[in-house]
């Protein structure tokens, strides 16, 4: 694989792990791009709901997922998420959206066109891609592989806060509650469930704060750039 750009930085976890700000945050430090997975699940569970999707009709979805258009837009630093051409960048981070995802995500043709199409905009490397089976399945090859994770409390806490912050009407409880069905789901689910790769470093971010994490995630990677050379 060409890597002219950098190696390709797999980050996978459970929900509320802090994947995509650490993600969002490394691939800055490193001038690298972040390809936030869960984001372009969401968008397509968004088109889901929008099309009144049966997702127990097999040909249904296979048509959905052939037609459906997803895309990461880089817009001054930020990214935003496209699909079928519309802004869905903050739409789809509700409670709502993030149940149906963890569904949504489980059917064997999303998931077949959403690896295509991470593995198309990461294949020259230099990019950060959080998920939860970018080290198992997407991209089982990538130079650096990291499992985040934290308690079920904590993560819960952290969603919660987010809500919170983006004005979404809801409670610990139910957030905490929410945080560990959707782990559930999408660690029981037969295609590509949620589970560490065997080479991957596992880092547990309780008690830890953002900056603690990305300066041990660093580290790491200029250990393995420099071993790579
Ligand atoms: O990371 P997130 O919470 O935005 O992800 C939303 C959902 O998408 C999550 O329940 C699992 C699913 N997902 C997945 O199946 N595979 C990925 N690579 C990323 C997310």
């Amino acid at each position: 694989m060409n890597r002219e750009r950098g190696i390709v930085i797999a980050v996978d976890g459970p929900s509320g792990a802090g994947k995509s700000t650490i993600s969002r945050a490394l691939s800055k430090r490193l001038g690298y791009l972040e390809i936030d997975t869960g984001a372009m699940y969401r968008a397509m569970s968004w088109l889901a709901r929008e099309s009144n999707l049966d997702i127990d009709d097999p040909l249904a979805v296979e048509q959905f997922a052939q037609k459906a258009r997803v895309e990461l837009q880089l817009d001054n630093g930020t990214t935003r998420v496209i699909a079928d051409g519309q802004d869905v960048t903050h739409k789809i981070r509700t409670p709502e959206i993030s149940m149906l995802t963890s569904k949504i995500s489980a059917l064997s043709p999303v998931r077949k066109a959403m690896m295509t199409l991470q593995r198309q905009m990461g294949a020259k490397g230099g990019v950060v891609l959080d998920g939860r089976d970018i080290g198992t399945v997407v991209f089982p090859d990538a130079e650096l592989k990291f499992f985040l994770s934290a308690s079920a409390e904590e993560r819960g806490r952290r969603r919660f806060l987010e809500l919170q912050l983006k004005g979404v009407d809801t409670s610990l409880e139910a957030t905490i509650e929410n945080v560990t069905k959707r782990d559930r789901q999408d660690s029981e689910r037969e295609l590509a469930p949620l589970r560490q790769a065997g080479d991957a470093i596992a880092i547990d971010s309780t008690g830890l704060s953002i900056d603690e994490v990305i300066a041990q995630m660093e580290k790491l990677y200029y250990k393995r750039i420099s071993e790579k050379d």
